[in-house]
């Protein structure tokens, strides 16, 4: 039993769990290598909630004989349910307008990635569509995101800029998260990614497009507080890795934390210029070095691992998860929901990361909560059940986290709680 504080009667707890997963932090934070099987279960677990905070964790007997149960306003019984931390989705792409249905039957084509945006598809068919789009449209869209990624269990999510790729565009888009962050229960995280094509004004000079966002764009978004992270898609024929380090030393200089797409479809060494820039993470990884890995886990960079991608682009290869947790990197999953890669659903990202990238259950959950708070610097606040955290809980309707891989391709929540509300509600009889 963990501590409690002594004379408050909680506004809601939960009782019975078959399996309460607390992903204590005392295991690891962010947890590598076998700790991130490590989940700190309690069995016939219980939680309480008061003001929006976890004011206790563990077993329902300990519970009951703390708490008077009738003298709870919201007792909400788990028998034959899992509970874990709500899931933290540290890489996404929320804000644009427009889809691409229409890529599919390119790719089955045999159309990549690259020849898709060359022929003006791709991140480039968004870049239209989302400078048309007002920011009034933005939020509309991201609302309908974010009720669904809630629906499916997740409380946080981090997301970026960049199908504006113009000054105006991306303030917009910024403006655009920071509105639904006010609006919608779920917390955002603002990641500027200006660097994510090179607009088609700018084919013929792409360094004149590098020199705008580092005189201009960083500057302006730093100075109205409109993203923490600054983020840029390093690949070949894309952004180099002497611009990608141009335009994230320029960003850590104002004060925004670097990330990176790398080495997705080709190495280019990114993961030696994550370990350089000391990046707070890292996404895709595909194709990265043995070396640049090696120095990833020595400096503890966190590999957030996007599954969704290559599933979407019907790629051979995924992220060498075993060998990442192998060589001691730490590994966050993400769905990377953006118009290439739509889902909203953390579920699924755990069940391709267990069949496709062979994860264990237990390391996929990690990944999804306790290590992907870390991925954003949150982790003193969420992804783990203790005590004076955010009251951001799933209620599963499965009797254990094995069962989050296994069953797929439905919906396993009965219940989100997010801030210490009941915000999603399946109604599930047990
Ligand atoms: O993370 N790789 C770059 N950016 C996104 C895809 C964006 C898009 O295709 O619209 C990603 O996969
Ligand atoms: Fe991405």
């Amino acid at each position: 039993m963990t501590k409690m504080k002594k004379n408050t009667i909680p506004d809601l707890v939960i009782i019975h769990a078959n399996e309460l997963v607390t992903m204590d932090t005392k295991l690891g934070c962010p947890r590598i290598g076998d700790a991130m099987t490590e989940l700190g279960i309690i069995i016939d677990g219980a939680i309480a909630v008061k003001d929006n905070t976890i004011s206790f964790v563990g077993t329902t007997s300990e519970l009951k004989q703390i708490y008077e149960l009738n003298k709870i306003k919201t007792i909400i019984d788990a028998t034959n349910q899992l509970i874990t931390p709500g899931f933290v989705d540290p890489h996404t792409h929320i804000i644009f307008d427009g889809s691409r249905e229409n890529e599919l039957e390119m790719k089955l084509e045999g159309k990549t990635y690259l020849e898709i945006l060359e022929a003006g598809g791709g991140i480039l068919k968004t870049v239209t569509a989302t400078r048309k789009a007002s920011k009034e449209k933005l939020v509309k869209n991201g609302m309908k995101i974010l009720d669904k990624m809630m629906t499916f269990g997740t409380t946080t999510v981090e997301t970026k800029s960049g199908y504006g790729l113009s000054l105006e565009s991306e303030i917009k888009s910024l403006e655009a998260a920071k509105l639904l962050n006010l609006q919608h229960p779920i917390d955002i995280i603002s990641t500027f990614l200006g660097a994510h094509a090179i607009p088609p004004e700018y084919a013929e000079n792409p360094d004149d497009y590098v020199d705008l966002i580092i005189s201009k764009m960083i500057p302006q978004i730093a100075e109205k507080k409109l993203a923490e992270f600054c983020d840029v898609f390093c690949e070949q024929g894309i952004f180099s890795i002497q611009q990608t380090r141009k335009i994230l030393n320029a960003a850590i200089k104002h004060g925004l934390k670097p990330q990176i797409h790398i080495d997705e479809i080709l190495d280019t060494n990114g993961a030696a210029l994550a370990v350089e820039l000391n990046a707070i993470q890292t996404g895709h990884l595909l194709k990265s070095n043995e070396i640049g890995l090696k120095a990833m886990a020595k400096e503890r960079i966190i590999a957030t691992l996007l599954p969704g991608t290559p599933f979407c682009l019907m790629l051979k290869d995924y992220a060498p998860a075993r060998k990442m947790i192998e060589y001691g990197i730490p590994i966050a999953l993400a769905t990377d929901l953006n118009p290439n890669c739509w889902t909203e659903s953390m579920q699924m990202i755990i069940v391709l990361a267990c069949y496709l990238m062979k994860l264990k259950p237990s390391e996929a959950l990690t990944a999804t909560t306790i290590n992907a708070a870390c991925a954003i610097q949150r982790q003193d606040k969420i992804g783990s059940l203790e005590i004076g955290k955010k009251a951001d809980i799933n209620i599963f309707d499965i009797p254990n986290h094995q069962f989050l891989a296994y069953q797929f391709g439905g919906n396993l929540i009965s219940k989100v709680i997010k801030n210490g509300k009941v915000v999603v509600d399946t109604k599930v009889k047990n």
